[in-house]
C-alpha cells in the first residue's frame, strides 16, 4: 500500500515513519511513503504557502496553486485514489474507516494548516474528509499519522499474526478481553485459572464473555451496533 502525504512539515513524519513496525513493512515492501513539501510547488520568492483570506477574517488559509501542482504531480492515474483532506470538520476515524480504506493501494492524505485550505481544493480534489476526534490540533500532521499508523496494521502481513488483528478492539466490534503474561502469581494476584487449563473451548467462551462484559460497561454504545446472539446473550446471563 502506497501512502502519498502532502504537508508543509515533512520532518514531523521522520520519527513516526522510520520506527518500530511501521520501518519493518517498509523494508519489507509492504507500504510505502511518498511524502510532499506543499512548499516546493509554491512560486513566488518566498515559497509563500498560504495568503489571507478574502472577505477578511482572521487567520490564514492555504493556497490552491501548490496543492493542485502538487496532487497534479502524483499522477493519480487511477480516480479511485481516495485523497483524504484531515480536518476537525471530517467524518470521525474509527476502525471500520481503517478497514474501509485498507482496501485501496494508493492513499493521498492532504495536512491542513492554519485556519484551513482553499474551498476550490476541497470541491475539487479532496474525495474524502477525515478528523481523529472532536478537538483541534495546530495541523493535520498528527491526524495523518494516526491514519497511516492503524491503516498499515491492517495491510497483511504488517503485524506479526493475522489473528492479533482480527482480535483487536473494535475489529469485532467489541472491545478486547483482558491479557495475562507470566508469572503466574504476583504480588498475589493471580491469573484467572481458566488461561492454564488448557482447555481451549473454555478459554475461548471466557474470552468472549469477557470481551462482551467489558463492551457493556466502557462501551455500551457498540454493543447497541453489534448484533449479539443468543450464545453472547446467554454468556452474559451466566
Ligand atoms: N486538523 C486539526 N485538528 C484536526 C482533527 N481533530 N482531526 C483531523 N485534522 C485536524
Amino acid at each position: 500500500m502506497k501512502f502519498d502525504i502532502l504537508t508543509l512539515f515533512p520532518d514531523m513524519f521522520d520519527g513516526v515513519l522510520n520506527s518500530s513496525i511501521l520501518k519493518r513493512a517498509q523494508k519489507e515492501g509492504l507500504i510505502n511513503f511518498n511524502i510532499t513539501d506543499i512548499r516546493n510547488y509554491c512560486e513566488d520568492k518566498h515559497n509563500q504557502a498560504d495568503d489571507y483570506p478574502y472577505g477578511g477574517g482572521v487567520g490564514m488559509v492555504l493556497k490552491p496553486e501548490p496543492i493542485f501542482k502538487a496532487v497534479n504531480d502524483l499522477q493519480l492515474a487511477d480516480s479511485q485514489t481516495p485523497v483524504v483532506f484531515l480536518t476537525p470538520q471530517g467524518k470521525t476515524f474509527d476502525q471500520s474507516l481503517a478497514k474501509d480504506l485498507v482496501k485501496k493501494d494508493r492513499l493521498v492524505l492532504l495536512c491542513g494548516h492554519y485556519e484551513g485550505v482553499d474551498q476550490r481544493v476541497r470541491d475539487e480534489l479532496v474525495t474524502h474528509e477525515v478528523s481523529i476526534g472532536d478537538y483541534v490540533l495546530t495541523g493535520g500532521e498528527l491526524p495523518a499519522m494516526v491514519l497511516v499508523d492503524a491503516i498499515s496494521r491492517l495491510v497483511p502481513g504488517v503485524v506479526g499474526s493475522s489473528k492479533s488483528v482480527i482480535q483487536d478492539s473494535f475489529y469485532q466490534g467489541l472491545l478486547d478481553y483482558p491479557q495475562y503474561t507470566r508469572p503466574q502469581e504476583y504480588n498475589s494476584l493471580e491469573v484467572p485459572q481458566v488461561l492454564l487449563s488448557g482447555n481451549h473451548a473454555k478459554i475461548d467462551r471466557w474470552r468472549r464473555k469477557k470481551a462482551l462484559e467489558k463492551t457493556l460497561v466502557k462501551r455500551p454504545d457498540l454493543l447497541k451496533e453489534e448484533e449479539l446472539s443468543n450464545k453472547d446473550k446467554n454468556l452474559l446471563e451466566e
